[in-house]
């Protein structure tokens, strides 16, 4: 029996070893990962990747809940941790806790995701203290972005490295377990990534960072209409897609799909 990640067993690899995270949004890519990964996040990306939305700021609570039971259907050992969609906890600490409790609740998830730093601590305090877990994301946040040019590299100055600093130690305060560190840039990243006492989790910052996270589609190759400077790829799946569709196109045109044995043939009496 595989064993089944927990806060604590996942906080504890910090000390260990590096940390592999990756967005899942289904129950059959979850059941691939999840042997692999110690994280499966169902990030708010889901809009994007799945519904072909041009930001994440269309995820709703609805779409997220229904996105984390699949994934919790797939997974038997992974921690699931489900983004808190934009808009929905932002508004007060309440807020924050009614939407975590019903994505939880609803789910089955270990935790939730949220984005933002110093602003949030009363928030991340409320959800810890009615014992939801909380991982933070702090550098750039996409559910803040307007546009394609909002998605910038963060820590530039020393005026925004110093605020990145104080948003990760609001966030430990607070009692996050695990912090997603996003497009920050380096050593600001480093520094960051050194001083904080909870795993960090890297996606376009520091090699220091605990663990890394990619969105699945990025990472094998599956989204390829462009390839941002934090992906690699460590798969094709889009030419492996592609060829497989022509060839059953081309199978279906000229007859040679299906053939007999795709065929339901009455038993022959012997
Ligand atoms: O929504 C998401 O996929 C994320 C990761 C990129 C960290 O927040």
């Amino acid at each position: 029996m595989p064993t089944k990640m927990t806060i604590n067993t996942f906080t504890a690899l910090k000390a260990e070893r590096k940390i592999v995270c990756l967005t899942a949004y289904s129950a059959p890519m979850a059941a691939i990962l999840d042997a692999h990964c110690d994280l499966l996040l169902v990030g708010d990306s889901v809009a994007m990747v799945l519904y072909g939305m041009d930001n994440t700021q269309g995820a709703d609570i609805q779409m997220m809940v229904r996105h984390a039971q699949a994934v919790m259907r797939g997974t038997k050992q992974a921690l699931v941790v489900v983004d808190l969609p934009a808009g929905s906890y932002e508004t007060s600490p309440e807020q924050a806790l009614t939407t975590a409790t019903q994505i939880i609740q609803e789910s089955g998830a270990d935790a939730i995701k949220l984005e933002g730093g110093a602003l949030l601590k009363p928030h991340i305090k409320l959800l810890v203290k009615n014992g939801i877990p909380v991982m933070g994301h702090i550098g750039l946040l996409p559910q803040k972005a307007s546009s394609a040019s909002m998605y910038r590299i963060t820590g530039k100055t020393d005026d925004e490295a110093a605020l990145l600093h104080a948003d990760m130690h609001a966030l430990v305060d607070a009692g996050v377990f695990g912090i997603v560190m996003e497009g920050i840039i380096e050593p600001v990243a480093k520094d960051i990534a050194t001083a904080c006492s909870v795993p960090t989790i890297g996606i376009g910052a520091s090699t220091v960072c605990d663990g890394q996270i990619l969105v699945t589609d990025d990472m094998v190759g599956l989204f390829d209409k462009f390839v941002p400077t934090f992906v690699r790829q460590f798969g094709k799946l889009n030419p492996a897609i592609t060829e497989s569709v022509s060839a059953y196109r081309a199978a279906v045109i000229d007859g040679s799909f299906p053939s007999n044995e795709h065929l339901f043939w009455p038993k022959v009496e012997k």
